[in-house]
């Protein structure tokens, strides 16, 4: 466990633990305030991230961009994004368990130095990697779970509403939810 952010970064960058080094361009380690009080987590890098070494930076981050503006949460100043798996896996699939397993060391690493008062999960995949293992996405996405005193809600991934358009309601029902709970909990997110 690194103790502080540099050398976390640093490591992380050079990691190695699984197959997805050999092919990716950058190690996408995370985005945002690193003193948070909100964390979201997404699934893995897509090719854009990849090339960027940022999460989200594709047409599913400009949608989600677009829901944090609309509740004020902004990327670049109150919250922190990262994702379970750090490299692409190739041709987008899913990240396989071994590759989520050898990773996801990194995201408590992450998770212990931010230690956010409110995680969301983006997608299935980090939600039934960070919440349980059985999570159903479209029935208990915006549902409230607590884990170890954090609090924890599943969202639709963004490119799942980019994929069925008829889904952004309820996908933007979640992030009231979220403003309802972060005025509720947190201190200084909206400052
Ligand atoms: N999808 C994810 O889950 N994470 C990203 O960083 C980009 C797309």
């Amino acid at each position: 466990m690194y103790r502080n952010w540099e050398e976390l970064t640093v490591a992380c960058n050079g990691c190695e633990k699984c197959g997805l080094c050999k092919t990716r361009h950058n190690v996408v380690v995370g985005v945002g305030n690193p003193q948070s009080e909100v964390m979201f987590i997404g699934e893995g890098p897509g090719e854009n991230e990849d090339l960027q070494g940022e999460p989200f930076v594709g047409r599913a981050g400009i949608l989600l961009d677009k829901m944090l503006c609309a509740v004020d949460l902004d990327r670049n100043a109150n919250i922190y994004i990262a994702n379970i798996v750090k490299c692409r896996p190739p041709h987008n699939r899913d990240p396989k368990p071994e590759e989520q397993d050898l990773c996801i060391n990194w995201l408590r690493n992450q998770v212990a130095l931010i230690r956010p008062k409110i995680i969301v999960c983006l997608g299935r995949i980090a939600a039934c990697k960070i919440i349980k293992p059985d999570l159903r996405i479209t029935r208990e996405h915006g549902v409230w779970f607590e884990k170890n005193g954090v609090l924890m809600m599943a969202m639709l991934h963004p490119a799942a509403v980019l994929r069925d358009p008829r889904r952004k309601p309820e996908a933007f029902a979640d992030f009231l939810a979220l403003r309802e709970k972060i005025k509720q909990v947190c201190e200084y997110t909206y400052q």
